[in-house]
């Protein structure tokens, strides 16, 4: 069946949705403002999201869809300079009491040290699942590509497409995994300095406010929660089909990237963190 003609057709439908991916963004339509500075942060109409922070306000926005699963892709320029003291967060999270969350949180640090990368897995409003890594550039410099994917089997979280985090659904030895409450996309900065650089001994230095990040080429595929249904499960949506949505383990390639993440990047892994818990390390531990 596979035609010059039908390569043809194949290639030009893929160069236009992959043009569609790239000019689709617009954050006036996709995402309320939760909190801090208003609409008027929003540039280029809609492709661009700022938000800032200072002495009076942190800022947040929301996505107006929840999903359940979905794959989030979102590209992030963060704070330049001293960043100290700030949090700038990207996550998937329910609404709620025993919320489900996917947290990527960019902890800020002094002009020159490098930021962390802080990941942490709720299920059913438990958390502690923390893993922290350092980049291997400067995300301040230009932006990257921050993504969630989140299907039936797994969650991986990848920085320009490298994972550097999988949690899989391993209800079968009873560790809990998030696939019945839907969540939706969260953007936020705020200040934490009692706790983000070097564990808090290091303030925000206000006199260098407001700190700025930046957000752009947004794109959420997946099955979108509409009246207590998912598109998925009445049938009305592709996603079912997409790579991200059937796979149920990382490829060699990315197996081979994720390790060397594992052993190069990573700064802190609640896994190897035996004095907490004394009494042997969660279950999923052994499997991810
Ligand atoms: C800040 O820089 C210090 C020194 O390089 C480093 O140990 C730390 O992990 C960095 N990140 C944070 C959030 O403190
Ligand atoms: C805060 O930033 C200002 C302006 O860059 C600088 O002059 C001052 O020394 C900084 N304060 C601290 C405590 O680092």
């Amino acid at each position: 069946m596979s035609t010059p003609y039908s390569t043809l057709i194949i290639l030009s439908i893929s160069i236009l949705s992959c043009m569609k991916y790239v000019f689709s963004t617009n954050f006036y339509r996709d995402f309320d403002i939760s909190w801090g500075n208003g609409p008027g942060n929003i540039h280029k109409n809609g492709k661009v999201l700022m938000l800032s922070l200072d002495g009076y306000s942190g800022s947040g926005i929301q996505s107006k869809k929840a999903y359940l699963f979905s794959r989030i892709d979102m590209q992030i320029k963060l704070i330049s300079g001293n960043s100290a003291g700030t949090v700038t967060a990207f996550y998937l999270g329910s609404e709620g009491d025993n919320r489900d969350e996917i947290d990527i949180e960019f902890l800020g640090n002094l002009t020159g040290d490098p930021y962390t990368v802080h990941t942490n897995i709720y299920t059913k409003g438990s958390g502690c699942r923390e893993q922290q890594f350092h980049l291997w550039f400067d995300p301040t410099s230009s932006f990257h590509t921050y993504t969630i994917t989140w299907n039936p089997f797994m969650i991986v979280i990848y920085v320009d497409g490298t994972p550097i985090r999988v949690f899989k659904n391993l209800e079968s030895i009873g560790v809990p995994y998030m696939k019945d409450l839907p969540m939706s996309v969260h953007s936020s900065l705020w200040n934490a300095d009692q706790w983000a650089t070097r564990g808090g001994a290091i303030k925000t230095n206000w006199t260098e406010a407001p700190f700025k990040a930046w957000f752009r080429n947004y794109n959420a595929r997946g099955c979108v929660w509409m009246n207590g249904e998912s598109s998925c499960i009445s049938g009305s949506s592709k996603t079912i089909n997409q790579d991200w949505y059937t796979q149920k383990d990382l490829d060699i390639s990315n197996k081979k990237k994720l390790k060397w993440v594992q052993e190069n990047q990573m700064i802190y892994d609640y896994c190897k963190d035996y004095n907490r818990f004394p009494y042997g390390i969660p279950q999923e531990c052994y499997h991810n």
